[in-house]
């Protein structure tokens, strides 16, 4: 399973999301887009971004009836991102109508992930708020099963849950987590976090890193800040993101006639140094890796 890092573009103009990248130069590292960029710009920032050469997760999360769900992937899918996603909330009837929207006359789609819960909830939250009474990483587990009966090629969840869809989902499931901090950073509106070495130790695919990298200063001190450092550092990599040394470049996926999103890196050795967040006190260790 290819490991790598998607930045998430949450700026709210064409004009910054551009300055900022153009910080990494030659390097063109795998971007998310969200709502907020998405909606201030509509879908031409998309195909900008598309044909600077960077891969794109659309993180557009929707949740429709499965009609309307449908139709939309089916404009959405001729933006040719890599990794597109929707609420699993939505219903296994909505995933599968959300997949036929989506795949092309040619047969081709970009990968389709489910949120889980998101990173930002926890179970106080779910319990008073949203009377769902189950443990969480219960029904994280069970709307990532959802997902895979629906025949979704993975989920957006936290990094602490991406062990037990692994072992619950096949390896080959794909776990994508934000929820990602630097052990001496702020935690912000996330909850269920973790460090970058925590998270792929406990398995995740993907993770993806929004304000830690994006937000000032750090983005002012690109590409020799200590986020990218330690980023760095824990894919194993040379160079800033390692986009991409040949010698350690394999498929991302290999998912019977979708095409996999292209140069993700194969992560070698573990990299084992556990840092632990000051805020929250991450619940990990009752989980399974
Ligand atoms: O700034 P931060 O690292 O928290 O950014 C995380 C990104 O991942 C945001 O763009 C957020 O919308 C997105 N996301 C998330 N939790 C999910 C799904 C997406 O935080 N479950």
């Amino acid at each position: 399973m290819g490991k790598d890092v998607i930045i998430a573009l949450d700026f709210d103009s064409r004009e910054k999301t551009l300055a900022f990248l153009d910080l990494f130069q030659d390097e063109k590292p795998f971007v998310k887009i969200g709502m907020e960029l998405f909606y201030a710009e509509g879908p031409d920032i998309v195909r900008q971004i598309h044909a600077r050469g960077h891969r794109i997760f659309l993180d557009l999360k929707l949740h429709d009836i499965p009609n309307t769900v449908k139709k939309a992937m089916a404009a959405l899918s001729a933006l040719d991102v890599d990794i597109i996603n929707l609420h699993a909330a939505g219903t296994k009837a909505m995933m599968s109508a959300a997949l036929e929207g989506l795949t092309r006359p040619d047969g081709t789609r970009p990968l389709l992930i489910a949120v889980t819960q998101l990173t930002s909830t926890d179970q106080e939250r779910m319990d008073r708020e949203l009377l769902i009474h189950a443990p969480i990483d219960e029904v994280v587990l069970h709307y990532a099963r959802n997902a895979r009966d629906a025949g979704l090629d993975g989920v957006v969840c936290s990094p602490l849950e991406a062990g037990s869809i692994h072992a619950r989902c096949g390896a080959d499931f794909l776990t994508v987590t934000p929820g990602v901090r630097f052990a001496d950073g702020e935690s912000g509106d996330q909850k269920r976090v973790t460090t970058p070495e925590r998270a792929r130790e406990i398995g995740s695919d993907y993770i993806v890193v929004g304000r830690p990298i994006t937000s000032p200063p750090i983005a002012g001190a690109w590409p020799r800040s200590s986020a990218e450092r330690r980023i760095r550092d824990f894919f194993n990599r040379r160079n800033c993101y390692g986009y991409q040394t040949r010698s350690c470049a394999q498929p991302a996926l290999d998912r019977g006639g979708v095409p996999a999103p292209a140069g993700a890196v194969h992560v070698g050795q573990r990299h084992q140094e556990p840092h632990l967040l000051r805020q929250p006190p991450h619940p990990d260790r009752a989980r399974g890796a």
